[in-house]
This record gives C-alpha cells, sequence and structure tokens, in this order.
C-alpha cells in the first residue's frame, strides 16, 4: 500500500509543502484530477478547518473552499465572526475524486475512500504541524475521521470542544467537529441546518 509519505518534504514551510504536493502520487487520485488543491491562508492561523476534499471548482481553480460550500462556508465564518483571511483552509484529501456518468462532461463528485483518506493524512499532518493552531475546525465526517478515526461520530459530538490528540501539533489543541457545508446546502429545511452549522461555529469563535 502506498501513502503520500515518500513525497512529503521534511519541512514547516507552507510554501515548500504546497509545491511538492503537485507531484504527489500516494494514491491513484492524481490521475483524474486537474492538480493537487493544498491549504491556503497565514502560516500561523490560530484556526485550521479541514473539509473533504476539492469540489469542481476547486480542481479547476487550484484553491480550496471557492465553490459553493466555499460561500457558505464564508457566509458562515463571517457570521460567526471569524475572520477568513485569520483561517487556514484545507482537506483531507487533496485531489478531487469525481466520475462522469455516461460519458457526459458533467463530474459528479464521488466520496474518497478510506485508503485514499489514510493515504493523504501525511500532508495533512504536515499542515498542521506547521501552522500549529489552537482549534482545529473538522467539517464533515470524512475530515474528522482523517485524524481522529473511523469511530469518531460528528452527528454526536458536533459543536463540542474536545482535545485533539496528542502528537498532532507540538503544543496541545482543541478541536470542534461539525457538518460539511456542501450537507447544509442539500438539507430539506436549509435555514435550520444554517443555523446549527453557524451554531457550531460560533462555538469555535469563542475558544
Ligand atoms: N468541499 C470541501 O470539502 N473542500 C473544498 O475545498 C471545497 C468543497
Ligand atoms: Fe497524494 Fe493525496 Fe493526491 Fe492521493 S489525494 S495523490 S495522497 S495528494
Amino acid at each position: 500500500m502506498t501513502d503520500a509519505e515518500p513525497y512529503v518534504p521534511d519541512t514547516t514551510e507552507i510554501s515548500r509543502l504546497a509545491s511538492a504536493v503537485r507531484s504527489c502520487r500516494g494514491c491513484g487520485l492524481y490521475r483524474d484530477a486537474t492538480q493537487a488543491v493544498f491549504g491556503a491562508g497565514p502560516e500561523d492561523a490560530s484556526v485550521v478547518v479541514v473539509g473533504e476534499q476539492p469540489g469542481d471548482v476547486e480542481d479547476r481553480e487550484g484553491e480550496p473552499f471557492v465553490g459553493p460550500a466555499g460561500h457558505l462556508l464564508d457566509e458562515a465564518l463571517g457570521e460567526a465572526g471569524i475572520d477568513r483571511g485569520s483561517v487556514y483552509l484545507t482537506n483531507a484529501v487533496k485531489h478531487f475524486k469525481f466520475t462522469r456518468p455516461e460519458r457526459g462532461k458533467r463530474r459528479i463528485h464521488q466520496k474518497p475512500g478510506r485508503t485514499e483518506i489514510v493515504a493523504c493524512r501525511p500532508w495533512l499532518l504536515a499542515e498542521l504541524a506547521a501552522t500549529g493552531p489552537e482549534v482545529v475546525v473538522f467539517l464533515g465526517a470524512t475530515a474528522a475521521q482523517a485524524l481522529l478515526g473511523s469511530r469518531f461520530r460528528v452527528t454526536k459530538e458536533r459543536g463540542r470542544v474536545l482535545d485533539l490528540p496528542d502528537g498532532i501539533t507540538a503544543h496541545a489543541a482543541k478541536f470542534v467537529a461539525t457538518v460539511h457545508p456542501s450537507s447544509v446546502l442539500r438539507a430539506p429545511d436549509r435555514d435550520a441546518a444554517y443555523r446549527d452549522f453557524l451554531a457550531d461555529l460560533r462555538v469555535v469563535a469563542a475558544v
């Protein structure tokens, strides 16, 4: 089994990590994606937000959270009093996984599998070591389980301030798990889903 480890340079410089990720072959996802989408934001960010994987827009633009889910996230961060500019935004998996049904042009998002999430984890760990945040926000189960293991339940633990396991950052840090902004966009009662999402982000703002 391969993973990203051999491709991750031994550095805490985000810019060096971001340039190295472009040649990662740690799993098969690099083949069909346009490019790797690394995290973005200040190297000394006190908040790191972890999503699932780049979407269609992110894959084309090469930046995280610039599509519809990103716009909703921006709005909620702003309303919670968290400045997007002070947040480091990244994803559990750095390449877009998709299918093209019936040879159509449209690319449909596919959930990354356990193998890909585990393969890509060294990049996420390197980003957390480089930024050394006080609080990590996991958006959805994929993000949370990438670091906390597949038994972690976002539905049960969302909106609570919990301790990040030792050894992930140099100093003790907290984390808050919540849902993914895409799930808010898809929710039957979108207003209620947005309110709950915002409530979780307010918890982050208060840490
Ligand atoms: N969804 C994610 O999880 N990450 C992105 O960058 C965009 C959408
Ligand atoms: Fe490497 Fe992650 Fe891309 Fe797989 S998804 S090729 S592990 S950067």
